[in-house]
């Protein structure tokens, strides 16, 4: 598939994020190969690509499987250049529904992963309809447990996905402020 055929989600004021197609690879192997990013995902261990082929086939599966839900591949508005990805989909082994990102080293400190996070917030209560949207972090990963505080989710203590013990941050639709300044207003959905 050409890139430019990929289905476009949503654009926040600096990012797009689309769909992931089997032509992403290249990206996908980049952001998994650098320990930095994978501190608090696996020790910091470059992903084989036998491992990258695997989560790429996965993510481009997924939006068939689990409409509305997913993980997308997110770039500059400026200059097309690829950030990384967020995701909001279900969180292993359950069905609470998780957002979440990954970037690329060069990408962080901009904002990017709040901007991201708080759309995506956004979408999945307005647009998806879901009550409760989860975030899961290594204890150690201060930043990220910032970004999801920043993106609306509050502490709620510890839980259990992936097979390990998370810190657990949570939103519920039904503790939004009406008056909140949502990031909705300000970037549309769809399109190509
Ligand atoms: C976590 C990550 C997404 C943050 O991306 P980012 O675009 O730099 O995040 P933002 O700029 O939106 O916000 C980060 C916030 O955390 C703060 N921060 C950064 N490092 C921090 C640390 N060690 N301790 C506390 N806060 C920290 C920043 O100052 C910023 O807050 P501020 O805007 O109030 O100043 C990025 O580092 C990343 O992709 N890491 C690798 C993958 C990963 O860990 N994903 C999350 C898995 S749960």
């Amino acid at each position: 598939m050409a890139r430019s055929a990929a289905r476009i989600l949503l654009r926040t004021p600096r990012l797009t994020m689309r769909e992931f197609t089997a032509a992403d690879f290249d990206e996908m192997l980049r952001l998994d190969s650098d320990p930095r990013v994978l501190k608090y995902i696996n020790g910091g261990k470059p992903m084989p690509r036998s491992e990258v082929e695997t989560i790429v086939d996965r993510v481009t599966g997924y939006y068939a499987l689990y409409p509305g839900l997913g993980v997308w591949r997110a770039s500059r508005r400026d200059n097309g250049a690829f950030v990384g990805w967020y995701c909001l989909k279900y969180c292993p082994p359950t069905t609470d529904v998780e957002v979440g990102y990954r970037l690329l080293f060069e990408a962080w400190g901009n904002g990017y992963a709040t901007e991201g996070a708080r759309a995506l917030v956004d979408y999945g209560f307005d647009q998806l309809g879901v009550t409760r949207i989860i975030g899961v972090t290594h204890p150690g990963n201060k930043a990220s447990q910032h970004v999801l505080r920043k993106s609306g989710l509050r502490d709620a203590g510890w839980g259990r996905y992936y097979n390990r013990r998370l810190r657990l941050f949570i939103a519920e639709s039904s503790e939004r402020s009406r008056d909140t300044n949502r990031s909705f207003r300000s970037f549309r959905f769809g399109g190509r």
